[in-house]
């Protein structure tokens, strides 16, 4: 039987205090709805609808690459069940339709697979123990079987008692589906169509509904930024978890943060404080100091990232040094074993094999090759108020301490360039350039104060 995935993504997300929808909230550095339909699109239903309200066209807009999805306009967002409504006149016949919410983004695909495998032969939902079920709806049981769900809202002081809690995800059969929904009422503390009150209906029909158990982490949802953290912080552990597993050592996995995806070879060690975005590879052994922020880079075998350093946009080949306190922007491409100190900055920069610049150093759109050492304080001059250029420097040069290299510029194989110096010219290759005023000593020199001071007798 074809699934069809309904995503609930309209309320008005009024708990959040935000100019931001709701399911635009980042979790892990994306939308709370990408992680959704992540989930949903790992069942490989044959259609996904997204019911969004107001602000549908942001929500639209921030997924315009997403060709998998239809949009299902909700105005005015009159609840859940209302929501579904919306949606159904899309959904094949013959479908099982499983709604989800959007604003649940840690359910497992394999607790929405059980649940729409159920959903196949009548109402099916999924439930969890929750130590703190507030602000959930509450599974009543008759007999050990579901009778219904009851909104917190609507609760006695006993049935808030009850830890079983709603998840919100419900799967039946199209049709099934739509004869209840045409029934609900809006008879609740909300004054809203509760897709819940579907349960209670099917089994006053002498309908059994089928409960689908998840973990509790699972099932939690955002409907304020406490929650939002909470969830943060959930999803970040299942991370530093899964790096774990991989062979990686994490030293306080609730201080590690991926906003994105790593991939790591065995015997890494990610000190703490560490965050992740975009796509990051890691080879064996590589050791990641405290605070470092990490971007879009692969850095390869036994790589060391002293603390405090940030990396976007970098290729860092096998055993290269980096930090403390460095700097690698875009397009930076390290072969191997070359060695970044502190505050060295680097753009569009490539350094050949055991290239060194191990202090205060900005080296931006330039090429050094191999074993070449740049002093302390160097510099690329790569822009003149116009455009960029490039600084090509050889082999086993040695740029000495603040020397000002005014781009373009080509410094030849070991060629050597006098600390202090303003270069402007090119250096052929085993030459020694030096481009500063010479030095004067003065003799028997005194300070004009001192010239000054009257003598006494
Ligand atoms: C809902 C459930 C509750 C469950 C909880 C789990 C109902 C009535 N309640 O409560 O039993 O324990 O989720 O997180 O279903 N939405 C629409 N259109 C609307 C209203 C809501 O699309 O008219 C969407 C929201 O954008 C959200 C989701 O449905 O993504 C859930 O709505 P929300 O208001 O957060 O419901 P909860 O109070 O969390
Ligand atoms: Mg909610």
């Amino acid at each position: 039987m074809a699934l069809e995935v309904i995503v609930l993504a309209a309320g008005a997300g009024t708990r959040m205090r935000s100019q931001l929808p709701k399911v635009l909230h980042p979790l892990g550095g994306r939308p709370l709805l990408a992680h959704v339909l992540d989930a949903a699109a790992a069942l490989a239903p044959s259609h996904i609808h997204v019911v969004v309200g107001e602000r549908g066209d942001e929500v639209k807009a921030a997924f315009a690459e997403r060709g998998d999805v239809s949009w299902v306009p909700q105005r005015p967002a009159l609840g859940t069940g209302h929501a579904v409504a919306q949606a159904l006149p899309a959904v094949a016949e013959d479908a099982t339709a499983l709604v989800l919410l959007g604003d649940a983004p840690l359910i497992a695909t394999g607790t929405l697979a059980a649940a729409a495998r159920a959903g196949q032969e009548g109402v099916a939902i999924v439930t969890a123990e929750l130590a703190d079920p507030a602000g959930f709806g509450r599974i009543l049981r008759r007999d050990g079987e579901i009778a219904g769900i009851v909104e917190e809202a609507d609760a006695s002081a006993g049935q808030r008692r009850i830890r079983e809690a709603n998840a919100g995800i419900l799967a039946a059969p199209r049709p099934l589906l739509a004869t209840l929904i045409e029934a609900l009422a809006p008879a609740n503390a909300q004054a809203e169509l509760y897709l819940t009150d579907v349960v209670a209906m099917a089994v006053g029909q002498g309908r059994r509904v089928a409960g689908v158990a998840a973990a509790a982490d699972e099932i939690l949802g955002v409907n304020d930024r406490a929650q939002l953290a909470g969830l943060e912080r959930c999803y970040q552990r299942r991370q530093a978890a899964e790096l774990m597993a991989a062979g990686v050592t994490v030293m306080d996995p609730a201080r590690l943060d991926v906003r994105g995806s790593v991939t790591a070879g065995e015997d890494c060690v990610i000190d703490v404080g560490v965050l992740f975005e975009g796509e990051v590879t890691l080879g064996r052994g590589v050791a990641i100091g405290a605070g470092c922020v990490i971007r879009d880079a692969n850095l390869g075998d036994g790589v060391q990232v002293l603390p405090m350093s940030c990396i976007d946009g970098a290729e860092v080949a096998a055993g290269c040094r980096i930090g403390p306190f460095a700097r690698l922007r875009p397009g930076t491409r390290l072969a191997a074993d070359v060695h970044i100190g502190n505050f060295v900055e680097t753009k569009q920069a490539q350094l050949d094999a055991g290239a060194k610049a191990n202090h205060l150093a900005y080296l931006g759109d330039a090429s050094v090759g191999a074993g070449s050492n740049i002093g302390a304080g160097a510099v690329t001059c790569n822009y003149d108020g116009e455009a960029k250029h490039r600084t090509e420097i050889g082999s086993r040069a040695f740029v000495g301490t603040n020397a000002t290299l005014v781009a373009p510029l080509a410094i030849g194989d070991d060629a050597y360039v006098g600390a202090g110096s303003t270069i402007t010219d090119d250096v052929a290759a085993e030459n020694l350039a030096i481009g500063r005023g010479r030095q004067r000593n003065v003799a028997g020199w005194t300070p004009p104060r001192r010239r000054q001071t009257p003598r006494r007798h």
